[in-house]
């Protein structure tokens, strides 16, 4: 037993890392120091810091830290005293901490450790197996803030309404139409509002892009750049064959509960993902001219994602429609697929194009993309605060530990793809890092978005003003 970040934890911890196998496997390529660096709040400078010296899978120095370590150091990670205390307990994950910026590096860049995802995993691990008590340096153990109960007064009380009410004889039912009932259209409510901007900002035509000048910008392309965008719009269009083939449960599942608005919005949302599917498609036929099977591109995180876990959380709603299995479903489909991978990827294709000045229908094509995910991003954060609101904490947990099992792999993804190009010749200049960083601040806002309705009535979450967060 030994306090937190003392001498005698950090000598504890580096026993622990070279006994753990796990460790050694995970972080065989592993060279450089880490400076591990304790606040007691987020706005206090570091009272405490721990420095590591790992090398090929061991811990070749692990003691306090002193002042020039800083300097001697691969990366410097800062936490404050909440964020080491969730880290220690499991409650989240180096990386999830990382990208809703509540683990700070404060030296080293964030794409240059995403390679290490699975040692930084296996050192919180061996962290985790080191007892630590609050004795001796005066480091008490904080908790999380624990949120009031959530007690929602329903006073949007026909939020739920059952289309079918009741079973009053044998085989019969009396259905129920809000759209003739004194509750008629609430038009005042973020889905209502989100389906108004879709029947405005929703309606271009895939078929009216004008692919001439990008046609002729391909054939000028090096063949390394034609392979970039390839592998680029291929991850796309399967994502969006996905997002068009797997929203179904989840549609049905609303549609039964009777919310009305919500699935006058969700028409548009399908309708938006079947034409995205048919904008990609056009590339493929009208500007690169390529027929072959594209599989290659999908990487074992994609697949992960796109093969099992995206088809899978949907695809549970066929049968259980609990609240948590919703709101697994919608972190999946809105958070991480839309919102970490899509909007992402539209970043990079607005930045290769622009960058470079090439591919006017691409570029036109990206930009109305983005607009139309921001409402499908807006509705699953609407989604999510609702399901927060109604279901409170064990809802909101549930939230956190889908997060905790995907982001991961969405990050390796990014990853994953930069990886198939020498580092110093990635094609157009590109590297992951800056979109990575990008991706972090727009999960995040999101994030703090829904975390909102821990402190929100069902009343408030209708109330709420719009839920785009770009
Ligand atoms: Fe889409
Ligand atoms: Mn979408």
């Amino acid at each position: 037993m030994s306090a937190l970040f003392s001498q005698a934890w950090a000598h504890a911890l580096g026993e622990a890392l070279n006994a753990s196998a796990a460790y050694r496997d995970a972080a065989a390529t592993w060279e450089g120091a880490l400076l591990l660096e304790w606040l007691p709040d987020p706005q206090s400078p570091p009272e405490h810091s721990v420095y590591l010296d790992l090398w090929h899978g061991a811990c070749r120095e692990a003691r306090v830290g002193t002042a020039s370590d800083t300097e001697h150091s691969a990366f410097v990670l800062r936490g404050d005293a909440v964020t080491w205390d969730a880290l220690l307990d499991g409650r989240t994950s180096p990386i999830t901490a990382l990208l809703r910026g509540k683990l700070k590096l404060s030296k080293g860049s964030l794409a240059a450790l995403l390679p290490h995802v699975a040692a930084a995993n296996a050192l919180v691990e061996a962290a985790r197996q080191v007892q630590h008590s609050a004795a001796g340096i005066g480091i008490a153990p904080v908790s999380a803030p624990v949120s009031a109960p959530v007690s929602a007064p329903m006073s949007v009380p026909e939020a739920v309404a059952p289309n079918i009410v009741a079973a009053p004889a044998a085989g019969e039912s009396v259905r129920r139409f809000q759209s003739i009932s004194p509750t008629a259209l609430r038009y005042d409510t973020p889905p209502m509002r989100l389906w108004d901007k879709a029947k405005r900002l929703g309606i271009w035509n895939p078929a009216d892009i004008d692919f001439s000048q990008d046609r002729k910008d391909w054939a000028a392309l090096a063949d390394d750049e034609r392979d970039f965008l390839l592998r680029l719009t291929a991850m796309f269009e399967a994502g969006e064959e996905s997002v068009t083939a797997d929203i179904l449960p989840l549609m049905m599942a609303i549609s039964d509960e009777g919310r009305l608005e919500e699935e006058l919005y969700l028409t548009s949302f399908l309708w938006e993902e079947a034409k995205h599917v048919e904008v990609f498609r056009r590339f493929f036929d009208d500007v690169a001219g390529v027929r072959e099977d594209l599989t290659r591109y999908h990487t074992p995180s994609y697949r992960r994602i796109f093969y099992d876990e995206l088809p899978h959380a949907m695809g549970r709603l066929r049968t259980d429609r609990s609240p948590i299995a919703q709101a697994r479903a919608s972190v999946t489909y809105n958070m991480i697929v839309e919102g970490v991978l899509a909007e992402t990827g539209y970043y990079v294709y607005h930045q290769v194009l622009q960058t470079r000045g090439i591919m006017p229908g691409m570029q036109k094509v990206s930009a109305l993309l983005k607009g139309d995910e921001s409402r499908h991003l807006a509705y699953g954060v609407f989604l999510l605060s609702r399901l927060v609101a109604e279901h409170g904490d064990p809802l909101w947990q549930a939230i956190l530990a889908r997060m905790n099992e995907l982001v991961d792999p969405a990050v390796q993804i990014v990853h994953e793809a930069f990886a198939c190009y020498d580092p110093t010749r990635v094609p157009f200049g590109q590297s992951a890092g800056p979109y990575v960083e990008y991706a972090m601040g727009q999960f995040e806002k999101r994030m703090a978005r829904i975390e909102r309705a821990r402190a929100q009535t069902l009343a408030d979450v209708y109330g709420g003003e719009e839920y785009e967060t770009n």
